[in-house]
């Protein structure tokens, strides 16, 4: 039995949608029974209940042999995510996968790769086999977008000429049911990108490319950023976003890595063929 966490969320809604096709059998902790009702009648098993709530992930593990480990970011990931591995290893885990990101690295600076790589050390000094999951930004966030695309032609961002090489999340998504059904990924790191280094203004011009019409990148200013989420993410989690935001405008995640290709034998999804497959949402 595979555990999943966030079914409901993207990256591990797509796996478990991808582990689904592959007749695997899976079990989900989720808060909201409704918003996994598609996955329940596909043949998931539903844990309800927050994941911050021993007794859940306690019953949730039981039988369990392997489990990955998606959370959002947030002031209580970190607490979470070492509670759980604390209860994997009690419940005798075999192997545990976790979705953390490419910024995660021991000298991390803001509070969000620093909790994800707190959460990577506490893993590995746990004694259970693990592997992590460290993606790009992803391309899917470009979709908060899609209504300012179609309507303004352009989109803003306070990623100012920062660069990404930005990772599609069914890519991301494969990678988790590789590690989760092949063999060989314990004890390793795979850093997940897409298969170009691309500023923002790139982005647009992939953009203008596929939908035929001129799609414009407009650097936003933090403080402009910050007022607009302000309410709508809380505090920390704003302060987190800006920090992990600043870091791309000043210092890019510039480079790519083979990883996917290596494990998956194929080319990662580009941004060009994102947009081709979201056209609905891009087009006006
Ligand atoms: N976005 C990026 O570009 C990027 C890049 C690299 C790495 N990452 C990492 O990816 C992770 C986020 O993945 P995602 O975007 O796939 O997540 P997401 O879409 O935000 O979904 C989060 C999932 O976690 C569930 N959840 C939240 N709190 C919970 C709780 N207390 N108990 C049980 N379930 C809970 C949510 O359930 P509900 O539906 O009930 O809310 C949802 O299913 C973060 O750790 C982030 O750092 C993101």
């Amino acid at each position: 039995m595979i555990l999943l966490t966030g079914v409901t969320g993207k990256t591990g809604g797509e796996t478990a949608r991808q582990l689904l096709a592959k007749g695997v059998k899976i079990r989900a902790i989720v808060r909201n029974a409704a918003k996994a009702e598609d996955l329940r009648a596909a043949g998931v098993e539903l844990v309800v209940g927050d994941i911050g709530d021993a007794a859940v992930v306690r019953q949730a593990l039981q039988g369990v042999e392997k489990a990955m480990l998606v959370l959002p970011n947030g002031k209580t990931q970190q607490a979470n995510e070492q509670q759980f591995t604390d209860l994997a290893k009690a419940a005798g885990v075999k192997h545990l996968v976790k979705m953390s990101s490419m910024e995660a690295v021991p000298h991390a600076e803001t509070p969000i790769p620093q909790a994800h790589w707190a959460v990577e050390e506490y893993i590995r000094a746990s004694g259970i086999p693990w592997t992590m999951v460290k993606p790009n930004f992803f391309m899917q966030n470009l979709l908060a977008s899609a209504n300012s695309i179609k309507t303004q032609k352009k989109f803003s961002l306070p990623m100012g000429e920062g660069t990404t090489g930005m990772a599609d999340i069914r890519d991301i998504a494969a990678v988790c049911v590789e590690v989760l059904t092949g063999q060989g990924h314990t004890g390793k790191s795979y850093e997940i990108t897409g298969p170009e280094v691309l500023t923002f203004h790139d982005v647009a011009a992939r953009f203008s490319e596929v939908l035929g019409e001129k799609i414009e990148y407009v650097p936003m200013a933090m403080d402009q950023f910050r007022s607009r989420m302000t309410g709508v993410l809380e505090p920390w989690h704003l302060d987190a976003v800006c920090g992990l935001f600043r870091e791309i405008a000043e210092i890019g995640l510039d480079h790519t890595t083979d990883t996917f290709r290596q494990l998956m034998g194929r080319e990662p999804r580009s941004v060009t063929q994102f947009v081709r497959d979201h056209i609905a949402a891009f087009r006006g």
